[in-house]
C-alpha cells in the first residue's frame, strides 16, 4: 500500500463515527508512527505532546484561516464549506485573529472577564446545579447530558452576558448550531451535518440578536459583561461595534460545548470509577484533581487547528506555508513519554495537559469552565447515592473534535435534598 493510501486510511480511521466512543488507541498507533501529511494534501496531523507543545509555540502558527492552502474541492472530508461561509459572513472573533488585533480584544475583554468575577459566580452556580437535582429527584429519570451538563454553561455564559432568561433556549439553539465552526472536521460528522443555509441563518440572527441586545443596554446598562464591553467600546476606538458582536457569539459558542463535554465526561470517569466518586464524596478538595485529570484523559476539544505562516519544522516533519496542522492534543494527554500509566484515571497525577491550548490563545474561560465543573462533580457525588451508567459505553455525538455523549442515561437509588 501506498504511503499515500496509508495515511488517508488513518485519518478516515480518525474520522470514523465508529471509534468516537473509544478513539484512543487508534490515536496511540496515530501518535506511535510519528507526525503524517494527510496523502499530498496541505494537511498534517501531530500528536505527541512535545509536537502539540512545539506547534502551539511556534511564533509561525497563525489562526488566520484566509492562509490556508486547503481546497474544499479537493478535500471534502476534511471542511465543511457550510461552516467556512458561516465564519465569513460575520467579522472573525478574536480566536481567529493574530496580533496585533488578537492582543488588543484579548485584553479588553479580560479586563471584563477576570477570574475575580468569575468566583463570585460560585453561589449561582451550586444554585443552578441544585435545582437541577431537586427537578430530577421529581421526575425520577435522570440524563446526565440533557439533564446537568448540557444547560448549565448555557445558563451560565447568558446570565453573565446579560441575555433575558426568556430568550435563553433560543440562544441554546444558535450556540449548539454554531459550535460547528469551531471543528475543523465537521464535514465528517453527517448525522450532525447541519444544511449550510441552516448554519448562515443562525449567525445572521445570533448577530442580529447581539445587535440589538447592545442597542437596548446601551440605553440602560446593567452590571452584565456585555454592559462593560459597550463601556470599553464607548470610551475610544479600540474595540469597534462589530468587533463587540463577533466577541459576544465566541464567549457564547465557545464555552458552551466545550463546557457541556467537560461535564459529562468527568461524570461518566467518576461513574467507571466509583472509588474516586466515593473519594470526591467524602472530601470535596478532591474536585479540581478530577476536573484536571478529565481534562487530560478526556479532552472536551480533542484537536486544535493551526495554519503555518511560513514553511517550519516540527519534530521530523516539513511543514509549508499555508498547510493546516492539526494538533490531536487528546493524543498528546495519552503520551507515555509524559504520563505515566497514560490510560490510567488518577485524579492525584501531576497534570499538563493542553485541554485549553497554550500561549497567547490560551482559553479565556478556562477559570469559569473549571469552576461549573468543579461544582457539577462536588454536587452529583454528594446528592446522587448509587448512580450508575445504564448504557455503557452511551451513544456519542458525531462531532470529531467537540466529542462528547450525546446522553449518558442514569439509574440511581436516590437524590438526597440539598443542604
Ligand atoms: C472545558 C471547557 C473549555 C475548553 C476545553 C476550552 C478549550 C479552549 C481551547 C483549546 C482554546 C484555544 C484554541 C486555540 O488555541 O486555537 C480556547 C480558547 C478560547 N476559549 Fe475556551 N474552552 C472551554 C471553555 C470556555 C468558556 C467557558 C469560555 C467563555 C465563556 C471560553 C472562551 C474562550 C475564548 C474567548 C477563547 C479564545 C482565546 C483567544 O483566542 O485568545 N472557553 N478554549
Amino acid at each position: 500500500m501506498s504511503e499515500r493510501t496509508d495515511s488517508t486510511t488513518t485519518y478516515r480511521r480518525l474520522l470514523d463515527p465508529a471509534v468516537r466512543a473509544n478513539p484512543y488507541p487508534i490515536y496511540a498507533q496515530v501518535r506511535a508512527g510519528g507526525p503524517f501529511r494527510i496523502g499530498t494534501a496541505p494537511v498534517v496531523i501531530v500528536s505527541s505532546h512535545a509536537d502539540c507543545t512545539a506547534m502551539l509555540r511556534h511564533p509561525n502558527a497563525s489562526v488566520d484561516r484566509s492562509l490556508t492552502r486547503v481546497q474544499l474541492e479537493t478535500m471534502p472530508m476534511l471542511a465543511s464549506s457550510a461552516t467556512e461561509d458561516a465564519v465569513r459572513q460575520s467579522k472573525p472573533s478574536f480566536l481567529f485573529l493574530d496580533p496585533p488585533d488578537h492582543t488588543r480584544l484579548r485584553r479588553l475583554v479580560s479586563k471584563a472577564f477576570t477570574p475575580r468575577v468569575v468566583a463570585q459566580l460560585e453561589p449561582r452556580i451550586s444554585a443552578i446545579v441544585d435545582d437541577t437535582l431537586d427537578r430530577v429527584a421529581v421526575t425520577g429519570t435522570f440524563d446526565v447530558v440533557a439533564d446537568l451538563a448540557y444547560p448549565l454553561p448555557v445558563t451560565v455564559i447568558c446570565e453573565l452576558l446579560g441575555v433575558p432568561l426568556t430568550d435563553e433556549p433560543q440562544l441554546r439553539q444558535w450556540s449548539s448550531l454554531l459550535a460547528r465552526t469551531l471543528d475543523p472536521t465537521s464535514r465528517t460528522a453527517t448525522e450532525h451535518q447541519a444544511d449550510p443555509g441552516e448554519l448562515q441563518a443562525a449567525g445572521t440572527e445570533l448577530n442580529a440578536y447581539f445587535e440589538d441586545l447592545t442597542r437596548r443596554r446601551r440605553g440602560n446598562p446593567g452590571p452584565d459583561l456585555l454592559s462593560q464591553l459597550i463601556a470599553a467600546e464607548d470610551a475610544g476606538d479600540t474595540l469597534s461595534h462589530d468587533e463587540l458582536i463577533s466577541t459576544c457569539a465566541l464567549l457564547l459558542i465557545a464555552g458552551h460545548e466545550t463546557t457541556v463535554n467537560l461535564i459529562s465526561n468527568a461524570i461518566l470517569a467518576l461513574l467507571r470509577h466509583p472509588g474516586h466518586l466515593a473519594a470526591l464524596r467524602a472530601d470535596p478538595e478532591q474536585a479540581a484533581g478530577v476536573i484536571e485529570e478529565t481534562l487530560r484523559y478526556d479532552p472536551p476539544v480533542q484537536m486544535i487547528p493551526r495554519i503555518a505562516a511560513a514553511a517550519m519544522r516540527i519534530g521530523d516533519m516539513d511543514i509549508d506555508r499555508g498547510d493546516l496542522v492539526l494538533m490531536l492534543i487528546a493524543a498528546a494527554h495519552r503520551d507515555p513519554a509524559v504520563f505515566t500509566d497514560p490510560d490510567r484515571f488518577d485524579p492525584t497525577r501531576d497534570n499538563r495537559h493542553l485541554a485549553f491550548g497554550l500561549g497567547a490563545h490560551f482559553c479565556l474561560g478556562a477559570p469559569l469552565a473549571r469552576l461549573e465543573g468543579r461544582v457539577a462533580v462536588t454536587r452529583f457525588a454528594q446528592r446522587v447515592r448509587s448512580p450508575g451508567c445504564a448504557i455503557d459505553p452511551p451513544p456519542y455525538r458525531a462531532h470529531v473534535n467537540l466529542r462528547g455523549p450525546a446522553a449518558i442515561p442514569l439509574d440511581f437509588a436516590e437524590i438526597t435534598p440539598r443542604q
